[in-house]
C-alpha cells in the first residue's frame, strides 16, 4: 500500500496564498482570544497550526517542567493527555530547544529509534503512514521554551515542511501566548482549589480521627448518585469536588466532644450539630462556584427529606440538590465505618435503614437511585477502605 493511497486527494493541497493566511490569523486570532478553558485553546492552536502549514495532523504540546512531562488535548471535549517528557521528538525540541524537520519519518536515521517506538509503532496500530514531520519549540515572554508544536505529513506537493513553515508556526504560537498565558493561569487556579478544598476536608476529617478515605468515598458517592440522577456532568463533578467539606465545620467542636468514645449528651449534640452552620459560615464568604457548592453541602447535609433535619429543618425540594445527595452519601459511609462512638455496621443493616427511611430523612427519588447503583458504590467503598494492609 503506497502513502499516496492513504493520504488521497489532500496531498495535493496547496500553500495558502498571503490573503489566505491573514484570514486564518484573524479568524482564529478572535476564537483564541475569547477562550480560557486549556483543552479547548489547545485544541484552536493545533488547528490554526495545521492550516496555517497545511498539515495532516497537529498537535500542541506543553512543558510541565517540574514533572518532567508534556501535556496536550487529545481531542475536542477530551481531558488533557499526558507522557513523560523523555519520550517522543517531542520531548527531546522542548529539552534541546532545537526545531526538528523530517522528510520520510522511515527512512530518518537521526531519530530512528525514538521514531521508531513513537510514530511508526503507533502506525502499526492505526494503519496511518507517517511521512513528513515538523516539531519547534515555543516560548514565553521571558524566552523560556513553554512547549511545542508538532506536525505531521505536509499535505502539498513538496511533501515536506520548509523553513517558512517553521515561521508561521512560531507566528501561530506568539500570537496564542496571552491567551495560553492566562488559560495556564486559570487551569492552575482550578487545579490548586480543587487540591486546597480536598486536603481543608481532610483537615476536618483528621480532627474527628476519620480517615482521608471517608472524605474520598463520600465525594465518589456523591458523584455517581448525581450522575444517576441524571445532574448535568459538569454539575457532578462540582459536587464531586465539593462534598468533601461537608464536616469542615467540626473542625470548631471541642476533642472532648467531638472525640467522646460514648454516646453524646443533649447539650453535646446540640453543640454538634452547630457544625453544619459553622461550616457554612467558613465557606459562605466566597463567590467562587467551588466554594459557593461547598458551603451549600457544609450547611444542608444534615437536613431530612420530612423536615426533621438540622439546621433549619428545610423539607422536600427546598433543600438543595446537592445537600440531598451528599446526606445520602455521608450516613451510607458512616454506618459503614468505626467511629469512636459506633462500630462499622454490617452492609444488610445500612440497606434496610436507606430503604427504611425512603421519603423521611431521604429523598425517595436518590434512595432509588442509591439501590441501581449499589454495585458501583461497592466497588469504590473496597477501592477506598479503610483496612490497614
Ligand atoms: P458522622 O459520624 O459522620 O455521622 C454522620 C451521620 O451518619 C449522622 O448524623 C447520622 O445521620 C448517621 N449515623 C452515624 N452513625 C449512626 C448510627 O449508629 N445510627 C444511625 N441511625 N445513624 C448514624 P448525625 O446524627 O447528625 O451526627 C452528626 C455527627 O455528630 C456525626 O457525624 C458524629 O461526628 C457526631 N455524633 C453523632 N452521634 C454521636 C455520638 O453518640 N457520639 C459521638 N462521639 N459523636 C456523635
Ligand atoms: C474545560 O474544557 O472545560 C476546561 C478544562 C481545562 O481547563 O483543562
Ligand atoms: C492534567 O493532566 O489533567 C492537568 C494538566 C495540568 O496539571 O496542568
Ligand atoms: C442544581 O444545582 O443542579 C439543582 C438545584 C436544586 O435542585 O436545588
Ligand atoms: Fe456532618
Ligand atoms: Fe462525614
Amino acid at each position: 500500500m503506497s502513502d499516496g493511497e492513504i493520504l488521497g486527494t489532500a496531498r495535493t493541497a496547496k500553500e495558502p496564498e498571503p490573503h489566505e493566511m491573514l484570514r486564518i490569523i484573524f479568524d482564529y486570532a478572535a476564537k483564541i482570544a475569547n477562550e480560557r478553558r486549556l483543552n479547548h485553546l489547545l485544541m484552536l492552536m493545533a488547528d490554526m497550526g495545521r492550516e496555517m502549514v497545511v498539515a495532516d495532523r497537529c498537535t500542541v504540546w506543553l512543558a510541565d517542567w517540574p514533572r518532567s512531562e508534556l501535556y496536550s488535548a487529545a481531542a475536542h471535549g477530551v481531558p488533557l493527555l499526558r507522557m513523560p517528557m523523555q519520550a517522543g521528538l517531542a520531548g527531546h525540541c522542548v529539552t534541546t530547544g532545537k526545531a526538528i524537520f523530517i522528510d520520510d519519518a522511515y527512512r530518518n536515521e537521526e531519530f530512528k529509534e525514538v521514531l521508531e517506538n513513537g510514530a511508526i509503532a503507533m502506525d502499526r496500530k492505526t494503519g496511518y503512514r507517517t511521512k513528513s514531520l515538523m516539531v519547534i519549540p515555543f516560548r514565553n515572554n521571558d524566552g523560556e521554551i513553554t512547549g511545542v508544536y508538532q506536525a505531521i505529513n505536509k499535505l502539498t506537493d513538496e511533501e515536506h515542511f520548509s523553513k517558512k513553515d517553521m515561521d508561521y508556526l512560531t507566528l501561530a504560537a506568539s500570537y496564542a501566548g496571552k491567551a495560553l498565558e492566562s488559560a495556564l493561569l486559570s487551569h492552575e487556579i482550578e487545579e490548586t482549589q480543587k487540591e486546597l478544598i480536598f486536603t481543608i476536608g481532610k483537615i476536618g476529617e483528621s480532627r474527628s480521627k476519620e480517615t482521608g478515605n471517608h472524605v474520598k468515598r463520600v465525594a465518589e458517592y456523591s458523584y455517581i448518585l448525581a450522575l444517576g440522577l441524571g445532574l448535568p456532568q459538569k454539575e457532578a463533578e462540582l459536587l464531586k469536588i465539593a462534598s468533601p467539606m461537608h464536616d469542615i465545620g467540626k473542625v470548631a467542636i471541642p476533642d472532648e466532644v467531638l472525640n467522646k468514645p460514648g454516646k453524646l449528651n443533649e447539650a453535646e449534640f446540640d453543640l454538634m450539630k452547630t457544625h453544619a452552620a459553622i461550616g457554612y459560615g467558613l465557606l459562605n464568604k466566597s463567590n467562587r462556584e467551588i466554594l459557593k457548592a461547598a458551603a451549600i453541602v457544609a450547611h444542608q447535609h444534615h437536613e431530612r427529606w420530612n423536615g426533621q433535619g438540622y439546621p433549619q429543618g428545610l423539607k422536600g425540594e427546598d433543600i438543595h440538590i446537592f445537600g440531598r445527595i451528599t446526606a445520602l452519601a455521608d450516613v451510607f459511609d458512616a454506618l459503614g465505618s468505626d467511629r469512636v462512638y459506633k462500630k462499622a455496621w454490617p452492609l444488610e443493616p445500612i440497606i434496610a435503614l436507606i430503604r427504611e427511611e425512603r421519603g423521611r430523612h431521604f429523598d425517595p427519588q436518590i434512595v432509588d437511585v442509591f439501590l441501581s447503583e449499589l454495585p458501583k458504590l461497592l466497588e469504590i467503598r473496597k477501592q477506598y477502605s479503610d483496612d490497614v494492609l
